[in-house]
């Protein structure tokens, strides 16, 4: 075993350096497991990718090769989903602004309009992309008294760009690939309401994040909130400057429950492959 740890992406050429002779690849999401890595590991026979999100494996060159990857749906549903929750109240109910008013010791005391939000209760959230975590962020928005509406891929539900139009909240859930880049530019994002939110917990590259500053700048939207960004760690710095965006440091299933969760699956996942067995949850 040869274990490449530390804080951030791992280097990408040390990787390179080391895949040579090793049977199985568990890589983050910050791995990019490209041609070179899965060219280099003549002895690969899966790759365990510990998100379920699979946008950062080179899955055609793993195909031709006949490695196995793997991913980690289902055990991080519910923490994707009650954060992303957690993001819609807090961009919707200023929290963001409001620490940061407290922390600069600015703040006047209580007053009966300040920091006024938007109340979640017969409000319209669309969801973009109703796969698992799509599904389990309705169900959560229905408890909260929201009407619920959705565009996916399957082609049921709204059309995309009836449901920007229509909706108070929008909320991305569709993975990254070729077709979702930048699916939220500036001609969708003008589409939607000036009263209206978005949020991004799937991929950063999904929106088109000059785009959403210019927007959030204009007014053309009332906020947004994200947790994910087109080049991480780098944020946009004009996202940096704006008061009405909320930005999380991708914390989407950060929780130790389901990080520990997510590690045991991919560890059973090659397990399963190195023992002769079918994986447990090979990708699509
Ligand atoms: C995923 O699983 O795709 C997340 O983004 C990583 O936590």
């Amino acid at each position: 075993m040869d274990c490449l740890d530390g804080p951030g992406a791992t280097a990408h050429d040390e990787v390179v350096a080391r895949i040579p002779g090793k049977h199985a690849l568990l890589s983050m999401v910050t791995d990019v497991v490209d041609r070179s890595v899965i060219e280099a590991g003549t002895s690969l026979r899966i790759i365990a990718n510990v998100a379920v999100g699979y946008n950062n494996v080179d899955v055609v060159a793993a195909r031709e090769r006949g490695i196995v990857v793997t991913n980690t749906p289902d055990v991080l549903t519910d923490a994707t989903a009650d954060f992303t929750l957690a993001l819609i109240l807090a961009v919707t109910r200023r929290l963001g602004e409001g620490e940061r008013l407290i922390r600069s010791a600015g703040w006047p005391g209580w007053a009966f309009d300040q920091l006024l939000g938007m109340q979640l209760r017969g409000r319209q959230l669309g969801i973009v992309g109703f796969g698992r975590i799509g599904q389990a962020v309705a169900t959560r928005a229905l408890a909260f008294g929201m009407t619920v509406t959705h565009a996916s891929r399957s082609g049921d539900g709204m059309p995309l760009d009836r449901l920007l139009a229509t909706s108070d909240i929008v909320s991305l859930h569709v993975p990254f690939t070729s077709d979702t880049h930048h699916l939220i530019g500036q001609a969708e994002l003008a589409r939607m309401n000036r009263s209206a939110y978005l949020v991004n917990t799937t991929r950063g590259p999904v929106v088109d994040e000059s785009a959403l500053a210019w927007a959030l700048r204009s007014r053309l939207i009332a906020g947004a909130a994200l947790d994910v960004y087109e080049r991480e760690p780098e944020v946009h710095p004009e996202l940096l400057t704006l008061e009405n965006v909320v930005l999380a440091p991708h914390l989407g299933s950060a929780t130790t429950d389901t990080r520990t969760a997510m590690a045991d699956l991919a560890a059973s996942n090659v397990i399963a492959v190195l023992g002769g067995e079918p994986p447990l949850t090979q990708i699509p």
